[in-house]
């Protein structure tokens, strides 16, 4: 018989338990698939003594992750601990340097110092995976890596962040407020301890950067990502959104351009009509856009243990089968430098919700304003003033919502034109811009 694969598993949270979990259930269909056994032979957590419904007899535990990467009795490292730094960053060198493969589902750890490791993983001959980084079950990294290695790629884009799309799901199923929204995705267990990640779009960047990286050959770098959350997002936002055919979604999106490769993470409004449009809930969806080939939709659980697990397990069975892609699919020193396109450059259609005057000249100032710099309105809406109470606002014009749907134009063009239209004191507050992506 072939010898089994022998892993350590550092981290027994949510996913590593499942990991655990998931290997013992699946040992018979994976020794098949791989064409040799995969056994879990030693584990290492903070507490010895939580319950976690494992039977870890048989399973050697070493008392440090360090000790864990270093045991020269496993073949592979898996990191389920997580954190953009130590422990995380000196067991995974470690297990590189001797000459062992690592497995990760940490995607802070990548998109930070996912150069340094796939470069140690080049030189000592391991294979360093981390498909469940991004995507959860979904097979992105991979998709991007392998199934699309002979394909030029134009635009990856997709949701990649559950906490907001279930947010931004529920504010328009229902009609409700960000903050109302936000608490139940905390008591569900979606949200990250720190809900700031996830809805000002920190994971999603970390998430894009890596697919970035995968999708055009360039050295991964979170620092190159423009990121704009989702608070700022009201309910009447999504109602227009809906009333104009559209959808507002948490986007990151990495685009080849002729002025370099932008990658941005943003509320973004997508056609109705799209299937990123119908992803709902806590789901995770990635298009890829290919020269040559209709887009390339992939749709799935991006979190929790179970779609983690998923993914963690395959990675494993690569190893186990002997494969050994490169970990950005090309070498390290091959990989470019970003050509970071800047964001006052980007081109496409805006929605504007401003709050305006409601007097003789103010739609006519708006749209000089906006023709100077050369935008064209494809649609505007003037709405009553909902709420707006008459008598507080006695003497003085009620500011009503005025939204605008813009042609492609530039970002610059956008924010001169509203600069104006403040200067001529038309409108009140600050004014919403969200940016349109077309499919
Ligand atoms: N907090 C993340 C999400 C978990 O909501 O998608 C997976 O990275």
């Amino acid at each position: 018989m072939v010898a089994p694969l022998k892993v350590g598993i550092a981290g027994l949270g949510t996913v590593g338990a499942e990991v655990v979990r998931l290997i013992e259930q699946q040992s018979r269909t994976l020794s098949s698939r791989c064409g040799r056994p995969v056994r879990v032979v030693a584990v290492t957590a903070r507490s010895k003594a939580k319950k976690r419904g494992l039977d870890l007899h048989g399973i050697g535990w070493a008392k440090t992750p360090l000790e864990l990467a270093s045991d020269p009795s496993i073949d592979c490292f898996v990191e389920l601990m997580g954190g953009a730094g130590e422990p995380a960053l000196s067991a995974i060198e470690t297990a590189l340097k001797s000459g062992k493969s690592v497995v990760t589902a940490n995607k802070a750890l990548i998109a930070k110092h996912g150069l340094k490791l796939a470069k140690a993983a080049e030189q000592f001959g391991g294979a360093l995976n981390f498909e469940a980084a991004v995507g959860a079950a979904i097979p992105i990294v991979k998709t991007l890596r392998e199934g699309l290695a002979g394909t030029a790629i134009n635009r990856v884009y997709g949701i990649l962040n559950g906490t907001c799309n279930y947010i931004l799901t529920r504010m328009e199923q229902e009609g409700l407020s960000f903050a109302e929204c936000l608490k139940d995705a905390q008591r569900l267990g979606y949200a990250e301890a720190n809900p700031s990640f996830d809805v000002d779009g920190h994971d999603t960047a970390q998430k894009l950067a890596i697919l970035a990286s995968l999708a055009f050959g360039t050295r991964v770098s979170q620092g190159a990502v423009y990121v704009e959350g989702i608070s700022s997002i009201a309910p009447e936002d999504l109602r227009a959104a809906a009333e104009l055919g559209y959808r507002v979604k948490l986007l990151g999106v990495a685009v080849r351009t002729a002025k370099g490769i932008e990658q941005r993470v943003h509320p973004t409004m997508v056609p109705k009509t799209s299937s990123i449009a119908q992803v709902m809930g806590v789901t995770n969806a990635v298009t890829i856009d290919g020269e040559g080939i209709p887009p390339i939709t992939l749709v799935g659980p991006g979190a929790g243990g179970a779609a983690t697990a998923s993914a963690v397990v395959a990675d494993i069975a690569d190893v186990a089968r002997g494969i050994r892609a490169l970990p950005f699919g090309r070498p390290v020193e091959k990989l470019r430098a970003i050509e970071k396109a800047p964001m006052e450059r980007h081109e496409g259609g805006y929605y504007i919700r401003l709050m305006a005057r409601d007097l003789a000249g103010t739609a006519a100032t708006i749209a000089t304003r906006l023709a100077e710099q050369k935008i064209s309105i494809e649609s505007i809406v003037q709405r009553h003033a909902d709420g707006v109470d008459a008598v507080q606002m006695a003497g003085k014009a009620a500011p009503v919502p005025v939204i605008l749907i813009t042609y492609a134009t530039s970002e610059d063009a956008v924010y001169r034109a509203l600069d104006a239209v403040q200067r001529d004191k038309v409108i009140s507050g600050r004014p919403q811009v969200i940016r349109i992506e077309k499919n």
